[in-house]
């Protein structure tokens, strides 16, 4: 147990002092010592008073392993797609599956523009059927009322673009939402939205006679989706079997949410890795992914065979994700990844993170349905352990090969693949 329990004040204005006495006091607390603090004050690429200035009570920086993978064909462009992820074969199996998604002309994509929803609750509503009403006939005068207070979003191209007047029965009785689609370009959009909802809250309260309780965007961003597709070879697959064996692993997602909760998992390996590595939101990203799964109650996902008994995969998914914003400049590193990937715009990032979720969820479908995920892993784990062992550039695919066969995926097993190789 901490040496600080709830009485203490040890941790009362922790936030208000400097990174170093943060450190002291965790350091006192938790017995860590010089090794741990060199540790927390190790140069990295995000500078310890830039962190300290992005979060609250920051006593260092975590690093990730910052990746790339190739290969990603989309819409005709060659992308390069940053990826930070701790998860091993994530990387290798997005590649691998956009470099046989090239072979037959890569991703096709589509987007349907930067929409992001924010909500104002009214309650307290003496009959919320007639406030309802009222709202309802209101609203060309609110949206006028909105566009002319969003009037700033106009300059970069943005606005108000609709309202909605939506009446739910709650635990608490009968409430109205009223909710404003926003364009906000290419911003992730919290920020511009929030804003927005607060500001026009007053005037609902007028118009309504109740009380605004929540005035948020809603991270189930359905007016911001993107979708991609790609066609695959039987042969880069496998054979027709492979396909086939795909097919079912995609059916039993969209039969079973056990299954369909692990099958959008993978999709997220691949999608979150590139929204880190950009500066994104991924929990924004994750919680409009799954909230519009649940709707669906199917995997977001589709897979079928073409006529020729290739494979065709589709990917649909709300992505909130910006070009533009406060983390990105902040971070050196979402910067960096932003610069990797190029992308000029939030719709063409959504799409490139599309086309990423697509290949992850076939590269881990192609795996599981076919030799199982553990033999791709087990690869990657061999290459890890021979270079550790020592291994040059040149050994490394030998001493793979050796342990892999000799079923001594180990040090010792890499040891004496080296005898071998270097007696030879
Ligand atoms: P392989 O056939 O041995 O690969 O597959 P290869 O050696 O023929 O190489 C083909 C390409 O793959 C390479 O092209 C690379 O692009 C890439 P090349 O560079 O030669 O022109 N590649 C690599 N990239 C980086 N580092 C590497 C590497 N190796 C190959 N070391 C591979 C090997 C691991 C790709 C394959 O076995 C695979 O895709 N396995 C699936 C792994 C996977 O899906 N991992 C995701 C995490 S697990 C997950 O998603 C959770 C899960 O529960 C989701 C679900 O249930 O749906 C499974």
């Amino acid at each position: 147990m901490s040496k600080a329990s709830a009485g203490d004040s040890i941790w009362s204005g922790f936030y208000k002092r400097p990174v170093g006495e943060r450190q002291k006091v965790v350091a006192g607390e938790r017995g860590l010592d010089a090794a741990d603090l060199a540790v927390l004050n190790k140069d990295g690429p995000l500078p310890l008073n830039v962190a300290d200035s992005i979060s609250e009570n920051v006593i260092g920086t975590f690093g990730l392993p910052f990746a790339v993978a190739p290969n990603f064909l989309i819409d005709g462009k060659e992308y390069v797609v940053p990826m930070v992820i701790e998860e091993p074969s994530v990387v290798a199996a997005a590649s691998h599956l956009a470099k046989l998604a090239k072979e037959t002309g890569g991703f096709k994509t589509d987007y349907s523009g930067s929409i992001m929803t924010g909500q104002i609750q009214l309650v307290k509503l003496k009959d919320a059927k007639e406030a309802a009403k009222k709202l309802e006939a209101e609203k060309e005068s609110i949206l006028s009322e909105a566009q002319e207070m969003g009037g700033h979003l106009k300059s970069f191209g943005g606005g108000v673009q609709g309202v909605a007047v939506r009446t739910l029965a709650s635990p608490r009785g009968p409430m109205i939402v009223v909710e404003f689609n926003v364009n906000v370009v290419d911003a992730m959009g919290a920020n511009m939205v929030n804003t927005l909802m607060e500001k026009m809250a007053p005037s609902l309260e007028k118009r309504s006679g109740g009380t605004a309780r929540l005035r948020i965007l809603t991270n189930l961003a359905m007016h911001r989706i993107a979708a991609s597709s790609a066609v695959w070879s039987a042969q880069s697959l496998g054979g027709e079997e492979a396909v086939e064996a795909i097919l079912d692993a995609w059916a039993f997602a969209m039969a079973d949410p056990f299954r369909r909760a692990t099958h959008h998992k993978g999709i997220m390996n691949g999608i979150d890795a590139v929204g880190i590595a950009t500066g994104n939101d991924w929990r924004a990203i994750e919680a409009g992914a799954h909230a519009y799964a649940a709707i669906k109650g199917a995997s977001i996902t589709t897979y079928s065979k073409t006529p020729d008994g290739d494979l065709e995969g589709k990917i649909v998914i709300p992505l909130a994700v910006g070009v533009v914003g406060g983390s990105m400049k902040a971070n050196p590193c979402a910067a960096l990844g932003q610069k990797i990937l190029g992308a000029k715009s939030s719709g063409e990032l959504a799409r490139i993170m599309a086309s990423v979720g697509l290949a992850q969820n076939l590269a881990a479908l192609k795996a599981l349905a076919t030799e199982g995920i553990q033999a791709g892993h087990m690869r990657l784990h061999a290459r890890h352990i021979a270079k550790m062992a020592g291994a040059s550039e040149k050994e490394v695919d030998g001493v793979i090969e050796f342990m892999i066969s000799g079923k001594q995926v180990n040090e010792a097993g890499a040891q004496a693949a080296l005898r071998q190789l270097r007696s030879k």
